[in-house]
């Protein structure tokens, strides 16, 4: 090394950074929006404490899925279908795509006729990593910067942070309990002409409100006059009670084609962990969504998808009796709540069950801190579904970066055991809440 070289480099040693710089300006900016996650997060490592009978995160405590689990687990060690362990194409497995059409074509009485209700087919179908990811692939290829997002209030809160991390604005429309019903002349108030997504969820997490009929055709209507896509989020599709049969917006007519339909082996066949989910639209919609798919996850899990296909092969409709159990602990516990003097929506599907404190006089938080630390019950406080107005800069009132804190509701999870039921209920009844004193 000669003189000039070792000087040189001398100086750049001087130059040396012993920080790392910072994260994205984006992902910092979505920290501060983000308080929900943060509580959320907090929230569920309380709710796994020993001891605590956790209705908290929307799991199953049951195994899921036993066709699933056992073809998954046959084909990972059979050595005629060493092929299962290794990528499928990025749209997903062929015997799974083929088994979804199936599957709803019979299910929802699909064809191929006009007056809507248009047959699902192969290319109509794309597996991603849990409903979660076609969430986000969904909302990156229908809306960016300068486009709105219509969507209800309150609702799962990965829709207000997904349309904020793909540069879009969220828009909320205020649903009102108790029957949380979506009101059609606040949401075409809410339409404008930057309004490109609507995002709709039926059975819907938290509230449990499905959509009606006369429901449908009013979101079908405004999506087709101010020519929007819609996002239909139909995780909880096969839980519904008391005969409540779900209807699909891509049935509307003229809806099918700008329609993407989310859906999730998690939440069908209790399988959370498993991370298979798919989209549902046309193939000129499905090629956008593939762009991001590619640059994510490129494809969902090949053993897992296989097990799935065979289970939807096998469904007879009773998917081993989990609706039936949700809905009886559905009614259980409202009875149990109401007992206590809670006002109860009872829901229409889904894996909720809400509950508004305000009669006993205490917030939504503070309710829930009651019921870990009495009672040993873990819920989720309403806080978390209700977004504050992103366009509330200053906050209002309880608003801590993005959270309204001073929502007066909670959220039990209700796609548990039996058991697990019995003994939230034996709880809750033996519990003294303040205002009872
Ligand atoms: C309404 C809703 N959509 C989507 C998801 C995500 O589902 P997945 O596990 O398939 O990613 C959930 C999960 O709880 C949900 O409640």
């Amino acid at each position: 090394m000669n003189d000039a070289t070792s000087s040189s480099s001398a100086s750049k040693d001087a130059t040396i950074n012993t920080t790392v710089p910072p994260l994205s300006d984006m992902t910092l900016a979505e920290f501060r929006s983000n308080t929900s996650e943060t509580i959320w997060n907090e929230l569920l490592v309380l709710g796994m404490q020993p001891g605590v009978c956790n209705l908290g995160q929307g799991f199953p405590d049951y195994s899921g899925s036993r066709v699933a689990r056992e073809a998954a687990a046959a084909a990972m060690v059979d050595p005629s279908m060493s092929g299962i362990n290794q990528y499928t194409l990025p749209a997903g497995l062929g015997s799974l795509r083929s088994a979804i059409c199936a599957y709803y074509n019979k299910c929802y009485g699909l064809h191929g006729g006009g007056g809507g209700k248009k047959a699902i087919a192969p290319e109509n179908v794309m597996i991603t990593v849990g409903a979660t990811e076609a969430l986000f692939v969904s909302l990156k290829t229908l809306a960016g910067p300068g486009d709105e997002v219509l969507m209800f209030n309150p609702g799962f809160p990965w829709y207000l942070s997904t349309t904020r991390i793909v540069g879009a604005t969220p828009v909320l429309v205020e649903l009102h309990g108790p029957d949380f019903a979506p009101d059609m002349e606040e949401v075409e108030k809410a339409i404008t002409a930057k309004t490109r997504v609507l995002l709709l969820n039926s059975p819907h997490n938290p509230c449990g409100h499905c959509y009606t009929k006369k429901e449908m055709e009013g979101f079908a209507r405004l999506a087709l006059k101010y020519n929007l896509f819609v996002l239909s989020d139909e995780v909880y599709e096969n839980v519904t009670f008391g005969g409540v049969q779900h209807l699909r917006i891509a049935d509307e007519e003229g809806m099918f084609e700008r329609t993407v339909t989310l859906c999730s082996a998690s939440k069908l066949f209790s399988l959370t962990g498993w991370r298979v989910g798919w989209a549902l639209s046309t193939p000129e919609v499905l090629k956008g969504l593939a762009v991001y798919h590619h640059n994510t996850s490129y494809c969902a899990p090949s053993p897992l998808q296989h097990g799935l296909s065979v289970a939807l092969e096998a469904e007879d409709g009773s998917f081993e009796d989990m609706p039936k159990l949700v809905e009886g602990n559905a009614l259980l516990l409202g009875d149990a709540l109401k007992e206590k003097g809670f006002a109860i929506t009872q829901p229409q599907g889904g894996h909720f069950l809400v509950a508004d404190t305000t009669p006993l006089g205490l917030k939504g938080l503070e309710c829930a801190k009651l019921l870990l630390i009495h009672a040993k019950v873990g819920v989720v406080p309403g806080i978390i579904f209700y977004f504050a107005d992103p366009k509330d800069s200053n906050g209002g009132s309880g608003n801590k970066g993005g959270v309204d804190m001073d929502r007066p509701l909670l959220r039990f999870a209700i796609c548990k055991r039996r058991d697990t039921i019995e003994e939230a209920v034996r709880r809750i009844r033996a519990m003294v809440f303040p205002s009872k004193h």
